[in-house]
């Protein structure tokens, strides 16, 4: 579907059937490449500057050296050593909420949860954390460019400025491989063929895993909540099932991924040729949107694709919530570690959980690309 024509005279296309999305997701001839094609947006910004040296933004074989400097760190084995923090973490923001008998999950879960393990992961001190918080989302949800543009130059700026005081301790030997243990401290470290990621890449990295590993991952715990008050015969179910054993929930968070996937639309690709999707050519140089949400629901792959069913079987290839291909969501395991630890908590703890009803208590992201609740009270 051809969508609008951009102020250069490219057109932007959007991709919704999960075949097509499928296939858009893996091919080369469509490039992540921002500094090669960033100039069709004319005077809009696509992404944010930091995140233009980051794995997110290039093709192979850049984005190939970058993500396999990164990809230890996110390791099944990586991941499980990390799930004690994240079960103290939620048991503490639980224990906080469940006294209180009315909260809203998004503010005093859902967003805490993430932002909290990734800011530990990457050693961010906990009084730059609130504001990065507040930047990050200004990303997605403000409008104006140019406060969206001064968010970006602050994440970018704090991040620079954590990286070079890690960067100095290893260069005057104040600090020693592993010492603290923390991702950056591995990833200044992490060598590959000899490679070592230059400062600016790793600030990139940085900004990437801060906004990557935190904003998807509020919107999949509210997004799976709301579907499950939503569903109070499904809700009963799990919850009754997840009081003794939580295994039923690995299935159940692979449907709320799909049922409302959290990143509705993958970041953009650009054609470097004409391409084809079935009878449709998409010509050179144009800028290519892909649903994810679109094609999670496509009824030509999944069955009642507007129905949330928790026992549902999958088709042999599953959703695309996390993409497809070289860009594959690299924190996809520890998303869903974080969602488990989370929902099982909710299910155990908050036992009597309901949707606060009254008119205007629920808003979504004012985002294109986020699907996610700004509130859930
Ligand atoms: C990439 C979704 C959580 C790190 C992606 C992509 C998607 C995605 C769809 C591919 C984008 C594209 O191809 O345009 C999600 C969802 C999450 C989640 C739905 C939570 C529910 C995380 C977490 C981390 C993370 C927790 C890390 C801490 C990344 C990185 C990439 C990525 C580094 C870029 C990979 C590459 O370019 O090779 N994510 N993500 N994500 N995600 Fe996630």
């Amino acid at each position: 579907q051809r969508v609008k024509v951009s102020s250069r005279g490219h057109h932007t296309w959007l991709i919704t059937g999960y075949a097509q999305a499928r296939a858009a997701l893996t091919d080369p001839r469509l490039s992540r490449d921002t500094r090669r094609f960033g100039h069709l947006f004319g005077d809009r910004r696509d992404i944010a500057p930091a995140l233009r040296d980051s794995m997110l933004a290039t093709d192979p074989p850049d984005h190939t050296r970058l993500r396999r400097l990164a990809a230890p760190a996110f390791t099944a084995s990586a991941v499980d050593r990390l799930r004690p923090r994240i079960q103290q973490i939620t048991d503490q923001l639980l224990g906080a909420i469940a006294p209180k008998g009315a909260a809203d999950l998004i503010n005093e879960f859902a967003v805490p949860l993430p932002v909290t393990v990734i800011c530990e992961l990457l050693g961010v001190p906990e009084h730059d954390r609130p504001q990065l918080r507040r930047w990050s989302n200004a990303l997605f949800t403000t409008a104006d460019a140019a406060t969206r543009d001064q968010a970006a130059h602050h994440i970018n700026d704090t991040m620079a400025v954590l990286v070079a005081h890690r960067l100095h301790r290893f260069e005057t030997g104040a600090a020693h491989q592993g010492e603290d243990g923390d991702l950056l401290d591995a990833l200044i470290t992490a060598r590959a063929n000899g490679d070592l990621l230059n400062q600016q890449e790793l600030v990139s990295l940085a900004v990437l895993l801060l906004i990557a590993g935190h904003e998807t991952t509020t919107n999949l715990i509210g997004n799976a909540v709301l579907a499950l008050l939503l569903h109070p015969a499904q809700h009963t179910a799990i919850a009754d099932h997840t009081v003794s054993d939580s295994d039923g929930l690995v299935p159940a968070i692979e449907e709320f991924l799909r049922y409302d996937s959290p990143l509705g639309i993958a970041t953009v690709r650009f054609t470097t040729c004409p391409v084809a999707f079935g009878p449709v050519t998409i010509p050179a140089e144009q800028i290519v949107m892909i649903s994810l949400g679109a094609a999670n629901r496509d009824p030509a792959h999944f069955t009642d694709p507007s129905a949330l069913d928790l026992t549902r079987t999958r088709p042999r290839q599953g959703h695309l919530a996390f993409g497809h291909g070289p860009h594959y969501c690299l924190g996809s395991g520890l998303a869903r570690t974080e969602a488990h630890i989370a929902l099982t908590g909710i299910l155990r703890h908050l036992p009597h959980l309901h949707l606060d009803t009254r008119p205007q208590q629920l808003a979504w992201r004012p985002s294109r690309m986020m699907r996610g609740l700004l509130t859930l009270p």
